[in-house]
């Protein structure tokens, strides 16, 4: 059956959680669908894994478009998510808009976007205009260089707060999903409780109500260094189709993320 945003909220209600897989190409987007991955994310991490960057600023939306329409070739079930890069939609509204169109005309079900408050207006701007979003909030990559370093977001107790009041404004701007990167389980554990949208996590604990960790780590074939919230999943499986539905199941029966991968 195809997962829509209603598939997503009811999952929440029922406690069932969500796996989510990043996804470049169309021949793993049949594999990940067909193991029951739940959403594909067309993620702007392809700047690192795909195209070997060092961070996602290169990647631009003619990638991210050409991309989304290889992942949607090949998906039946799974919803199709895709990243909106940088420099695509910080700027207004209106630009937000027109980049998410042409993901949107490329396959694309829903939308990614990085920021807290700041986005609340585009949030709302899209929602209005008949577009689904997921909003990237905790860690976000696009802003690298501001941090100095990939480091977890909401460690002091001012930073927890602006993490669910943002989290709070965006659900009202009308926001499908909430995507936590690199945020302290605790922290993670209290907006998943306060939200009534589902939340997904990479690197922010196991209370989430789904998780999401880029295909090339959990194939364990990225060559770059290993985050601690990454887990191989080749690791006791004999084929990839193993290794993504051993995924599934651990996501599905809250094992993974554990402690060790968590903040
Ligand atoms: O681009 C990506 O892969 C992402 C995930 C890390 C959530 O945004
Ligand atoms: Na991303």
């Amino acid at each position: 059956m195809k997962v829509t945003v209603n598939t997503l909220n009811k999952m929440k209600q029922d406690g069932q959680k969500i796996a989510m897989l990043t996804c470049y190409e169309a021949s793993f987007a049949t594999l990940l669908d067909e193991a029951g991955v739940d959403v594909l994310l067309i993620g702007d991490s392809l700047g690192n894994t795909v195209q070997g960057q060092s961070s996602t600023l290169p990647v631009t939306l003619d990638h991210m478009i050409y991309h989304t329409a290889c992942v949607a070739k090949g998906t039946k079930d799974a919803m199709v998510l895709a990243d909106l890069p940088f420099g695509a939609y910080q700027a207004s509204p209106q630009q937000a808009f027109d980049s998410a169109v042409r993901l949107m005309q490329a396959g694309a079900e829903m939308v990614k976007l990085e920021g807290g408050m700041v986005m609340v207006e585009t949030v709302d701007f899209l929602v209005n205009r008949g577009i689904p979003v997921c909003v990237h909030i905790g860690l976000q990559p696009q802003s690298v260089n501001l941090y100095g370093g990939y480091k977890v977001q909401g460690k002091t107790d001012t930073e927890a707060e602006t993490l669910k009041r943002d989290a709070l404004a965006l659900q009202a701007a009308g926001a499908s999903l909430v995507l936590m990167e690199m945020v302290p389980a605790a922290v993670a554990t209290a907006v998943t409780g306060l939200l009534s949208i589902p939340t997904i996590g990479i690197g922010a604990g196991v209370n989430c109500d789904g998780q999401v960790l880029v295909l090339h780590d959990m194939l364990g074939i990225y060559p770059g260094k290993k985050a601690r919230f990454v887990k191989n999943f080749m690791t006791g499986a004999s084929s990839i189709q193993g290794a993504v539905e051993n995924y599934v199941k651990a996501v599905k029966g809250s094992t993974f993320p554990a402690e060790e991968h968590s903040f």
